[in-house]
């Protein structure tokens, strides 16, 4: 049955809170724990339906992952030559990276494997990683020419490449990395931006050797990874939730604690401070590699700003509730750049678009990004997440500043990253 949220305005949001574990960590803690020669104990793990399509995966190339308690796996790794051939096709659900780094780390196998995921994940743009992977001699076939899953992976024997990847994408930087650890001789990607970092820090905290320069990164096949455990921050995504909310909601105070502010993801902050958003950071520290923080943020009035450039992919998940934080700012924000939101588990311009018009903003979109005239007033209505839990979310902070109540519908989808979403909204919002 699909669902629905209803909610309604706040009168400011007071108190401390901490956010689940961070997605992408929680993903590649999974993988890289499995080709980790010992035992990883990782805690903080996200137990969202996307990292739960990962757990699924491994368990189904043999690999035992026990869930002693909340946010805890401890992984069984058998090192990096270890996976055994899964007996059926392995579902990816919702999440992209799960089935783009797999698809790297599959290729390089003695082995066959099929991956696929939900309507929604079977639309989504493979070609990106099966041009490059190919190019390292991977057999790699799906639908259309190998643009869409189902992808079925005959694996190879690999050679290291020296790609330059058109996107600034960590998930096709990482699915070539995961592939190189399986070719002879150095691989090395190039991307347009610096995409998300965490595959290199965490292959790093594994102790392989990976170097990262300016313009891109490498690292040598053949390698192996030892167990560590990991201690996976709060995730920044999930975190600007509260932060838009705290900002654009009157007489708002609100702690988010341990909060992950790896560089490569905190431009949600920079450019919410931009806009004249007071966000402190406060007992700064680092966690397995991983810079964390927590974030003190204050109502503020917005002011409309530019937005493009490299902040783009420091910022890409956040966008959707970037785009309400416009909506609630004194003049206009343009967005730039943002191509990339158009192939997200929807397309994010398109569904915010429609969203903020329901809530009376006016927004005009480009192929790149949208334009957001700052409302004085935001109006209730009814919208739809498109399935996608960003957009899910994203209009739940909306509501909160809106005159009437807001019907969400099909708002099953926050599951996939942030199972407690309502129900930690509820305990914050007065
Ligand atoms: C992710 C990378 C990003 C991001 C996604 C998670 C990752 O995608 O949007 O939610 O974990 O590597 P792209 O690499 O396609 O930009």
């Amino acid at each position: 049955m699909v669902q629905s949220q209803t909610v309604s305005a706040s009168r400011g949001l007071r108190g401390e809170i901490t956010v689940p574990g961070d997605k992408s960590i929680s993903h590649r803690s999974v993988m890289f724990g499995s080709l980790a020669k010992g035992v990883t104990r990782v805690s903080g793990f996200l137990q969202g339906e996307d990292n739960l399509s990962t757990v699924k995966a491994f368990r189904a190339m043999g690999v035992t992952i026990d869930q002693p308690g909340d946010g805890e796996l401890v992984i069984h790794g058998l090192g990096v030559h270890s996976l055994q051939e899964p007996a059926d096709v392995l579902d990816c659900g919702n999440s992209g990276t799960t089935i783009r780094l797999m698809s790297g780390l599959l290729a390089g196998q003695s082995f066959f494997s099929v991956l696929t995921g939900d309507q929604y994940l079977r639309k989504r743009p493979m070609g990106r990683i099966v041009a490059p992977l190919a190019g390292m001699g991977a057999s790699i076939r799906g639908r259309q020419q190998g643009q869409y899953a189902p992808l079925a992976i005959d694996g190879q024997q690999l050679k290291a490449t020296s790609y330059q990847s058109p996107v600034a994408s960590a998930q096709v930087k990482s699915a070539v990395l995961l592939a190189g650890l399986y070719a002879d001789g150095v691989t090395t990607v190039y991307e347009p931006h610096l995409s998300r970092d965490h595959s290199e820090r965490m292959l790093r905290h594994f102790g392989v050797e990976v170097t990262s320069f300016d313009g891109g990164v490498s690292l040598a096949g053949g390698q192996e990874l030892t167990a560590r455990d990991l201690l996976v921050p709060g995730d920044i995504s999930s975190a600007a939730f509260f932060m838009v909310a705290g900002l654009i909601v009157p007489d708002s105070e609100l702690l988010i604690k341990n909060v992950g502010i790896n560089p490569t993801r905190c431009g949600v902050i920079d450019i919410l401070k931009k806009m004249n958003g007071s966000i402190e950071l406060v007992n700064e520290r680092e966690m397995a590699g991983e810079p964390v923080a927590d974030l003190l943020v204050k109502s503020s009035d917005l002011k409309g700003i530019e937005i493009g450039g490299e902040d783009v992919p420091r910022a890409i998940d956040e966008f959707p509730v970037i785009s309400v934080a416009a909506a609630c700012a004194e003049g206009t924000t343009v967005i730039r750049d943002a191509k990339e939101l158009r192939v997200k588990e929807t397309d994010r311009i398109a569904a915010m678009a429609d969203v903020l018009s329901t809530f009376g903003v006016t927004v005009t979109t480009a192929e790149d990004g949208m334009t957001v005239q700052g409302a004085e007033r935001l109006q209730g209505g009814r919208v739809n997440s498109c399935g996608d839990h960003r957009i899910a979310m994203s209009s739940a902070i909306a509501a909160l500043r809106a005159d009437g109540d807001v019907v969400i519908e099909d708002t099953q989808c926050t599951a996939t990253s942030f199972p407690n979403f309502w129900q930690l909204l509820g305990t914050v919002t007065v």
